[in-house]
């Protein structure tokens, strides 16, 4: 089972993708959590990554396509795997498709999350994120147990750098000129499903369940 999931920033793709992960036993792939670890523990990638993060831009193609074609290739992935903020432009979709291409395989489900952007500043301001384990929480819609710390590993939680609202505009526009048409290029390849993510968290998850069953 290949998934994609496509959405705007903070639409629930992560929170989805966990939740996702989980049930169905395969690997949640996120390039914004590889993307985040690298700059935390300051590797190569993570300097050459930083700006566009902090910026809110796309982290450049070639730096992106090896990275998570060399990932799906791990063994834990022969079952399937979700990918999660991968692929978010043509060519990177592109750069997938052939990939998959080479063993005959193709991407079985690409999701959309549909949430309008005037939800999504009041989602990313109010989020919270572990560095350590990548859990994602919400001050109002799910909050840890214990204010600012993780339930599932202890660690503090941190509001990220990319959730300002100068730069969450950036990511939105960003989103809309280099991602959507993904819908487009998914649609016409067979597999593109579309969820309302204004929903619950356990409304949205027994959709994305219903499709994949
Ligand atoms: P990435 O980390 O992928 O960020 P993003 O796409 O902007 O998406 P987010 O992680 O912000 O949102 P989400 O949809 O995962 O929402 P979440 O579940 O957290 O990428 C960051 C950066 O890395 C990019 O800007 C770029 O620079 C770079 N990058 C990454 N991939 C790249 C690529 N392929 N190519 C080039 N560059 C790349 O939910 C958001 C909040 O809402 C949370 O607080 C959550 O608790 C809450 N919430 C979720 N669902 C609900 C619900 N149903 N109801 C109420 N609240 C909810
Ligand atoms: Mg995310």
């Amino acid at each position: 089972m290949r998934i994609i999931m496509l959405g705007a920033p903070g639409a629930g793709k992560g929170t989805q993708a966990k939740m996702i992960a989980e049930k169905f036993g395969i690997p949640h792939i996120s390039t914004g959590d590889i993307f985040r670890a690298n700059i935390k523990n300051q590797t190569e990638l993570g300097k050459k990554a930083k700006a566009y993060l902090d910026e809110g831009t796309l982290v450049p193609d070639e730096l992106t396509c090896d990275l998570v074609v060399d990932r799906i290739a791990n063994e834990d992935c022969a079952k399937g795997y979700i990918l999660d903020g991968f692929p978010r432009t043509i060519p990177q979709a592109e750069a997938l498709t052939k990939a998959l291409a080479k063993d005959g395989g193709a991407i079985d489900y690409a999701i959309d999350v549909d949430v309008p952007d005037s939800d999504i500043v009041r989602r990313l301001s109010g989020r919270r994120v572990c560095l350590k384990c990548g859990a994602t929480y919400h001050t109002s819609f799910n909050p840890p147990r214990e204010e600012g710390i993780c339930d599932s590993c202890g660690e503090a939680l941190v509001h990220r750098d990319d959730d300002k609202p100068e730069t969450i505009q950036k990511r939105l526009d960003v989103y809309h000129s280099q991602t959507q048409p993904l819908i487009e290029y998914y649609h016409e390849a067979g597999c593109m499903y579309k969820v309302d993510g204004t929903r619950s968290l356990e409304e949205v998850f027994a959709s994305i369940c219903a499709i994949l069953e």
